[in-house]
């Protein structure tokens, strides 16, 4: 078996004989895989390399500051990083929209509208780097039926919006596992090595209805306490037992449910929104069960969750698999 530092050490290698004194342009959503793409190519590269990173607005608390840490100007990579707050933009093209495959749309039809305007500022570039890796090679190869989710999940297809010459795929024989080895290996902080699968269009499908900035703040305090407190239970549990609890989920995340109900706080009526946890075990995504998550975790979290979290006065644990449901809500 090979070693991961010969990996990295042979593709930098591989990636300056390819680039040679050409510009290379990395779409980089904060998530394992456009984040590996980009460590190895400022590597190798360096300034010949321009990071966009279109903050939506949708993502996880804190997720965009902790991006541009890592690969901003102040981070620990030599590379050209132009963030995009287009969060205000998002939300004024999502405001009035509830139909589930609408909102998914508008959110991938206005990353490519607000990359091609970054795109058209920097010019002509000779690479269009991707961070696919081996398992979407395969996918949209056999045309399974993952690869049939993948595709209306994500864009796909090349980019015709963008001038440039080749693509450049540096991860494109690694499996995740690699990946995350390689994402190590190059420096990039565990906490975005190890982050969950998050969908491309954020906390978009998992504000039920309409997104505003205001369930989006309801949405990502949730989650941040929701996440906090599950991490918090494992890694109590893999002190005592040396290894991670059975019921570890897989994916957890709090939604936004579009239900408001009657509740009491102190001696005050409130008449607020319902947050959902969910949490799964799965192999593939593909189908998936509830996670088992000890009920003393999740009464804490809801008791957080409703003190903490103005706009929320209850909390509900989904419990159905996949199938019949999906991990996501929309
Ligand atoms: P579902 O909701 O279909 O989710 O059971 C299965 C897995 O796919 C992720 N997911 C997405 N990933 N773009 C992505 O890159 C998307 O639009 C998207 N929608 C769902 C979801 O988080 C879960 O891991």
């Amino acid at each position: 078996t090979w070693r991961m530092d010969s990996f990295v050490e042979h593709t930098i290698k591989e990636i300056r004989e390819k680039v040679g004194d050409g510009k290379v342009l990395l779409a980089l959503s904060g998530g394992v895989d456009s984040s590996v793409a980009a460590g190895l190519l400022s590597r190798a590269i360096g300034k010949q390399l321009t990071c966009v990173f279109v903050d939506h607005g949708l993502l996880r608390k804190n997720e965009g500051d902790e991006v541009e840490e890592v690969f901003g100007p102040n981070g620990q990579f030599d590379l050209n990083f132009i963030r995009v707050n287009a969060q205000e933009r998002y939300y004024g093209k999502l405001a009035g929209v509830t139909e589930p495959e609408k909102k998914r749309k508008i959110i991938g039809e206005e990353f490519i509208r607000v990359f091609e305007e970054e795109a058209k500022k920097i010019g002509a570039v000779d690479f269009l780097a991707q961070g696919t890796i081996y398992p979407d090679v395969v996918e949209s190869g056999l045309g399974g039926e993952s690869a049939v989710i993948k595709s209306h999940h994500n864009v796909g297809g090349l980019p015709d919006y963008v001038d440039f010459k080749e693509i450049i795929e540096p991860l494109r024989n690694l499996f995740k596992d690699e990946v995350r080895k390689a994402g190590l290996e190059l420096g990039i902080p565990e906490k975005l090595v190890f982050r969950q699968p998050f969908p491309g269009p954020g906390l978009g499908i998992r504000i039920i209805g309409e997104v505003t900035a205001e369930k989006v703040r309801i949405v990502q305090d949730a989650d941040y306490i929701y996440r906090e407190e599950v991490d918090a239970a494992v890694e109590e549990y893999r002190k005592e037992h040396g290894e991670a609890p059975e019921w570890m989920p897989n994916q957890y995340f709090a939604a936004l449910t579009n239900m408001r109900s009657v509740g009491v706080m102190g001696d005050e009526r409130t008449y607020d929104y319902a947050v959902a946890l969910r949490a799964v075990n799965t192999v593939d995504f593909m189908t998936a069960e509830a996670a088992n998550i000890p009920f003393e975790v999740l009464q804490k979290v809801m008791s957080r969750i409703i003190n903490e979290v103005k706009g929320v006065n209850r909390c509900f644990y989904d419990i159905t698999s996949k199938p019949p449901g999906t991990i996501e809500f929309e």
